[in-house]
C-alpha cells in the first residue's frame, strides 16, 4: 500500500443497515462480507457489537469468516462498548475498533451535554483504554464538518497522542459543499501531517457525498467510508462503486496528485450491488451511476449508432469493468447438463463450492421445467437465493388459493416442520391476504405486514417473479422475506415463509 493508496471503508453493514427497511439477517451480512472481501474492501465495518446481541453474533461470525479485510466493530465512548468490540471481534483476522464521539457544538450541547473539555478527556481515555485491547482504533468526530476547527486539531492531538491511527471526520448531516470539506480536510491534514490516516464519511443528504468524499481526497484525505449503493440513513452515504469508479476512470486527474487509486476489484462491484440490493429487497434507481439498470443501456438511435461504431463515442466505462458481462449467447435450457451450467455460472463471474453448485443446479432444472427461456437475471437470482439462505424451519409444501372479483378469497396450504405436514386455510380481502392469513393459521404465529414489493426478475410474460415483504412477527423487529416463483402469489407465499424463518432464526440467536 503506497501513501497515496485510498483505504476503502465500507460500512453497509453498519451504516447502510441504518437504512429505513435494510435491516438484514445473520447469513445474508455473512454473504454481502465476503462479497466485500472478494472486493477486496480494506476494512468492513461489519456492525455496532454493542447495539444489540444480533449485532454482536453476526460481527463474531463474520470475523470467523473474512481473513483479508480487516473487521471493524463500532463504539461509543464508554467502557463496556468497547468490551462488546474486543469480544465480538476475537477470532478476526486483521481487526479494527471504531470509537465515535460527537464535537460539533450543538452535539456536544444538545445531545451529549458535555463541555469541549469533557469531550476531549472522555475521547482520549477511550482510546487509551481501547489500547488495551486493539492495535487498531479509529476514532471519530462525529459532526466534525460542522465542529469548529480549532477544536478539531484539539481533538485529533489528543487522540493521535492516545493511540489512534485513524481519524475520520464525518459529515454526518451531509452539510458541506465539496471545496468546504476540502478546506477542513486540507488544514487537518496540514496539522496532522503522517501522524495519522485522515478519513471522510459523507452523508448524501444534498446528493454530495461523492464529491465531498473526492475532495477530501483531493485534499489529503486517505480513507474513504462509503456503502455498496449509497445505501446509508436517511440520504444515505457515498456510494463506494461510484468514488471507486471515479478514481479509476479518471486516473488521468488522479495522476496529478500523486497517483490517487483503491485496490477494489471492480470486476465485483455488479455482484455486490446485486447482493445487497437482493438482501435488502432496496433497488438502486434504474439511473443509478455506475449500478443502475440503465448505466450502461443506449436507448436513442444516435447513440446506438455511435457505439456501434466506436464504443468510447457514448462510453466512459466498460461495462466489463464492473463485471458486468453479457453472455446471452450461451444460452442454457432444460437438455443442459451440469458442466455447461458449471461453465455459465463461472462466465457470469461466479465460484460455487460443490454442494451450493448442485442445489442452484437442481432448482435451474425444476424453472427450466416450467420456463421457457431462462435468462442470466434467471440464473443469478437463483445463485444470490443459495448464498444467503437462512435455514428452514418452515418450508411450503403446496398452496392453492382463488382469486375472485366479487366475492370471498380463499386459501388453502400445507406447510412441512421437522418432517411433520400441516394444512389450514383462511379467508381473506384479496388473495395475498388469504395466503398469509393461512400461513399464520398454520404456523401459529402472527405477524404485521410491513411492506410488500413485486418485480419481474427477468423478461417475458412467463418471467418469476420476485416477492420481497417486511414482516414484525410477535411485534419484534422487522425482518425481510424474499420468494421467486414463476406465479405471483406461490413466490408471496415463499416470501412470507422466508421472513418467518429468518425471525425464528433471529429468536434463536437472541435466546
Ligand atoms: O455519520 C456519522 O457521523 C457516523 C459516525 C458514527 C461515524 O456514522
Ligand atoms: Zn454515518
Amino acid at each position: 500500500m503506497t501513501k497515496n493508496t485510498i483505504t476503502i471503508f465500507d460500512t453497509t453493514l453498519r451504516d447502510g443497515e441504518q437504512s429505513p427497511g435494510a435491516s438484514m439477517n445473520i447469513e445474508e451480512k455473512i454473504a454481502v462480507a465476503l462479497q466485500l472481501e472478494r472486493l477486496n474492501v480494506d476494512v468492513i465495518e461489519a456492525g455496532f457489537a454493542a447495539s444489540s446481541k444480533g449485532d454482536f453474533e453476526s460481527i463474531k461470525e463474520i470475523a470467523k469468516n473474512v481473513r483479508n479485510s480487516s473487521i471493524c466493530s463500532l463504539s461509543r465512548c464508554v467502557e463496556s462498548d468497547i468490551l462488546a468490540a474486543h469480544n465480538a471481534l476475537k477470532d478476526a483476522h486483521k481487526k479494527r475498533l471504531h470509537l465515535f464521539l460527537a464535537t460539533s457544538p450543538i452535539h456536544m450541547e444538545y445531545k451529549l451535554k458535555k463541555t469541549p473539555t469533557q469531550v476531549l478527556e472522555l475521547a482520549q481515555q477511550s482510546i487509551q483504554r481501547a489500547r488495551e485491547f486493539f492495535d487498531d482504533i479509529q476514532f471519530s468526530c462525529e459532526d466534525a464538518c460542522r465542529s469548529e476547527i480549532s477544536f478539531l486539531k484539539e481533538v485529533a492531538h489528543a487522540a493521535i497522542e492516545a493511540g489512534a491511527k485513524t481519524l475520520n471526520m464525518p459529515d454526518t448531516v451531509g452539510y458541506r459543499l465539496p471545496h468546504e470539506i476540502g478546506e477542513i480536510i486540507k488544514e487537518l491534514s496540514d496539522f496532522i501531517k503522517d501522524k495519522a490516516v485522515i478519513s471522510v464519511h459523507c452523508h448524501n443528504d444534498l446528493g454530495l457525498a461523492v464529491a465531498n468524499s473526492i475532495y477530501g481526497v483531493i485534499n489529503g484525505a486517505r480513507q474513504v467510508e462509503c456503502t455498496i449503493n449509497g445505501l446509508g440513513e436517511r440520504a444515505g452515504n457515498c456510494a463506494l462503486e461510484e468514488v471507486v469508479m471515479i478514481l479509476k476512470t479518471r486516473k488521468d486527474v488522479f495522476d496529478k496528485y500523486g497517483g490517487l487509486d483503491s485496490k477494489i476489484n471492480t470486476r465485483e462491484i455488479y455482484k455486490a450491488s446485486k447482493l445487497v440490493a437482493e438482501v435488502t429487497g432496496i433497488r438502486p434507481q434504474p439511473n443509478k451511476a455506475i449500478v443502475g439498470k440503465n448505466a450502461f443501456s443506449h436507448e436513442s438511435g444516435i447513440h446506438q449508432d455511435g457505439i456501434l461504431k466506436h464504443r468510447e463515442t457514448y462510453e466512459i466505462m466498460q461495462p466489463s469493468d464492473i463485471g458486468l458481462v453479457n453472455n446471452e449467447n450461451l444460452v442454457l435450457g432444460k437438455h443442459s447438463g451440469r458442466a455447461a451450467f458449471r461453465d455459465k455460472i463461472t462466465s457470469l463471474g461466479y465460484e460455487l463450492d460443490s454442494n451450493t453448485l448442485d442445489n442452484v443446479f437442481e432448482r435451474f432444472k425444476i424453472l427450466c421445467d416450467s420456463k421457457k427461456v431462462v435468462y442470466d437475471e434467471d440464473i443469478l437470482a437463483l445463485i444470490t437465493e443459495s448464498n444467503a439462505s437462512v435455514p428452514q424451519v418452515f418450508s411450503l409444501i403446496s398452496c392453492q388459493c382463488s382469486s375472485t372479483s366479487n366475492g370471498l378469497n380463499v386459501a388453502a396450504l400445507s406447510v412441512a416442520r421437522d418432517g411433520e405436514v400441516r394444512s389450514d386455510c383462511a379467508i381473506g380481502n384479496g388473495s395475498v391476504d388469504s395466503i398469509l392469513k393461512a400461513i399464520e393459521r398454520v404456523c401459529e404465529i402472527s405477524g404485521r405486514l410491513l411492506d410488500y414489493k413485486v418485480e419481474s426478475v427477468s423478461r417475458g410474460k412467463d418471467a418469476m417473479a420476485n416477492v420481497v415483504l417486511k414482516v414484525s412477527f410477535n411485534d419484534s423487529r422487522a425482518v425481510i422475506g424474499h420468494g421467486k416463483d414463476l406465479d405471483t402469489l406461490l413466490a408471496t407465499a415463499k416470501a412470507y415463509i422466508n421472513a418467518l424463518n429468518s425471525y425464528l432464526r433471529m429468536e434463536k440467536f437472541l435466546g
